[in-house]
């Protein structure tokens, strides 16, 4: 058996702000099970939003060149994938989405090509983690529509979500009583 890959997309701009706490929980939950992940911080890198210029359109790949084109690789060849979000306007931050929607040249070669990315021997599993700092589910319910597109997108069929609410100071996530702990365990599960 081939050593399983697993890669996150970090998409909050704050640095070890609640997402990133998650996200490292969850790390650390994957790490205990002997693997080792690779994040990819979404805010630091040079993505440009999707022009929706047709160039996917026949061959399923981009034509944009920036740091999306290493991403693709990435998303590719990962059997894991883990993307967390804080909650902005009730939906995914806009770096996240601006992953998101770069990976309509995946929905083209999916749907239009019909060849969805075959998962290898360990299948394809992904985590949404998220942090809203107000106490209104719609922010989980419209985040977990948008990533369910994505996930599915790119051919990874199945995926859980963990999203806390009310948490909005910087590192307020280390006063809940149970995140860590069940981001800790959402990383080692999705590795089982
Ligand atoms: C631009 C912006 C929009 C936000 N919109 C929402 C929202 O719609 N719903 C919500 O629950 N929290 C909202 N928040 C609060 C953040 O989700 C909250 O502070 C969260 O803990 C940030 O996570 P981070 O520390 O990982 O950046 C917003 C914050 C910002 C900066």
């Amino acid at each position: 058996m081939t050593i399983m890959k697993v890669i996150a997309f970090l998409g909050s701009p704050r640095k070890d702000g609640n997402t990133e706490l998650l996200l490292k929980e969850a790390v650390r939950g994957i790490e205990s099970a002997g693997l080792s992940i690779k994040t990819f911080r979404l805010n630091l890198m040079n993505i440009k939003p999707c022009q929706n210029c047709g160039g996917c359109d026949e061959t399923g790949e981009c034509i944009i060149d920036d740091d999306m084109t290493g991403l693709y690789q990435e998303i590719r060849t990962a059997d894991r994938i883990i993307l967390a979000s804080p909650i902005f306007f009730f939906s995914v931050s806009a770096q996240t989405k601006i992953l998101i929607d770069r990976c309509q040249s995946f929905w083209c070669e999916k749907y239009l090509l019909k060849k969805p990315i075959s998962g290898g021997e360990h299948g394809r599993k992904g985590l949404f983690l998220m942090a809203g700092g107000m106490k209104k589910d719609i922010g989980i319910r419209c985040s977990e529509a948008t990533v369910t597109a994505f996930f599915r997108t790119i051919s990874v069929p199945e995926h859980s979500t963990l999203g806390y609410l009310g948490v909005d100071a910087k590192g307020a996530i280390l006063e809940h009583p149970t995140a860590l702990k069940e981001a800790f365990e959402a990383g080692s599960s999705l590795v089982l």
